[in-house]
């Protein structure tokens, strides 16, 4: 790889996979080496944010092959939020064949295992066909891109440090639980403010009283209490982070108390060790949350975040048993569709 170090841009592929949609059917779908997009001024798209996207890593395995983790989880989750923004959902098998094919024609920019690095897939359904009414689109486009990357936050290791924001991205019954890229736009703002003020990224409450705690700009949130209790909240405006599901059911292997619920604010003063997890996060530490004049601090890394991000790494590169089955190799009859 490159001298520089891994961080988490775009650094562009020489393959990408796309499928299109019109007239009730997709396309059979294809590779091509071209990095741009045409499409109409009219693609609802780029007026209505008719879009939504999905993001998941491919990592060098002991062999140096590529493997995926949970892919088939986003797939569901593209699902979901393609059908509430009335988008064709790709089928599972085009979602998985086109994650495949991706990864399969860039695999010799695959990070080795020892860099920390993955190839970062990120699939995107958008709206491509013009309408001036708010209507869905007639035509979509289903595409598939990597890029290799390292860790999301660059101070990760030490512990992160967030800041809780007064203002919203999401509303009660609202988006918040979908993959849609308006979230996102919304929330650009709030994460560089917190920037500026030092902190690394923002810290949302629920948007209905400010009272709980929701989830990070990029990335699910949790607790680690009394010793051996994990906390993390229950929210229904925040994403349904893979990684958390992930990292919940290893607390629960290791024998800790699981609780998915409501979290006060007030509760971080209860929290020996923070986290937060998401596919670029994986299991990053937090140092310090900030909310008004209060800081809270916490142990980082804590031992049982570390050995939580251990056990989760270890199997997504296959360095350790896979016992729930999460961990998929990419392979050239997988990425031909067989
Ligand atoms: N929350 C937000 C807002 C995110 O952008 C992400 C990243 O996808 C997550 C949570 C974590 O989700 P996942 O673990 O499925 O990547
Ligand atoms: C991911 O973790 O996959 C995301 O989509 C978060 C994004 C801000 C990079």
């Amino acid at each position: 790889m490159a001298d520089t170090p891994l961080g988490f841009f775009y650094r562009e592929t020489p393959w990408r996979f796309q499928a299109e949609w019109a007239d009730g059917a997709w396309t059979e779908g294809e590779l091509t080496s071209e990095s741009t997009i045409t499409i109409d001024e009219g693609a609802t798209c780029l007026h209505y944010a008719q879009q939504c996207f999905e993001g998941l890593k491919s990592y060098a395995g002991p062999d140096g092959a590529p493997l995926l983790f949970r892919v088939d989880q986003n797939a569901a989750r593209l699902r979901r939020s393609a059908e509430r923004l009335l988008m064709p959902p790709p089928p599972e098998e085009l979602f998985l064949r086109g994650v495949q094919a991706c990864v399969h024609a860039n695999r010799h920019l695959l990070p080795a295992a020892d860099e920390g690095g993955a190839l970062y897939v990120r699939p995107l359904l958008i709206g491509v066909g013009p309408n001036l009414g708010l209507r869905p689109a007639p035509r979509y486009v289903f595409r598939v891109f990597c890029s290799p990357v390292g860790p999301y936050f660059s101070d990760g290791l030490k512990g992160i440090k967030l800041l809780v924001t007064e203002q919203d991205r999401v509303a009660p019954r609202g988006m918040g639980s979908y993959k849609a890229g308006g979230n996102y736009a919304g929330g650009l703002m709030l994460t560089a403010n917190a920037k500026a003020q030092g902190h690394t990224e923002v810290l949302y409450l629920d948007p209905r009283e400010h009272r709980l705690l929701d989830e990070a700009g990029s990335a699910n949130v949790f607790g680690i209490r009394d010793g051996n209790t994990l906390v993390t909240p229950g929210s229904a405006s925040i994403l349904p982070s893979i990684t958390m599901d992930s990292l919940l059911q290893l607390a629960r292997d290791r024998g800790l108390d699981v609780q998915r619920r409501d979290v006060p604010v007030e509760e971080l003063a209860d929290f020996e060790e923070m986290g937060c997890t998401g596919t670029a996060a994986v299991i990053t530490p937090v140092a310090q949350v900030t909310h008004g004049e209060r800081v809270y601090r916490f142990a980082a890394p804590g031992a049982h975040t570390k050995a939580l991000y251990d056990a989760l790494t270890q199997i997504q590169y296959g360095l350790r048993e896979d016992p729930h089955g999460w961990v998929t190799p990419v392979t050239a009859a997988q990425a031909a569709g067989a």
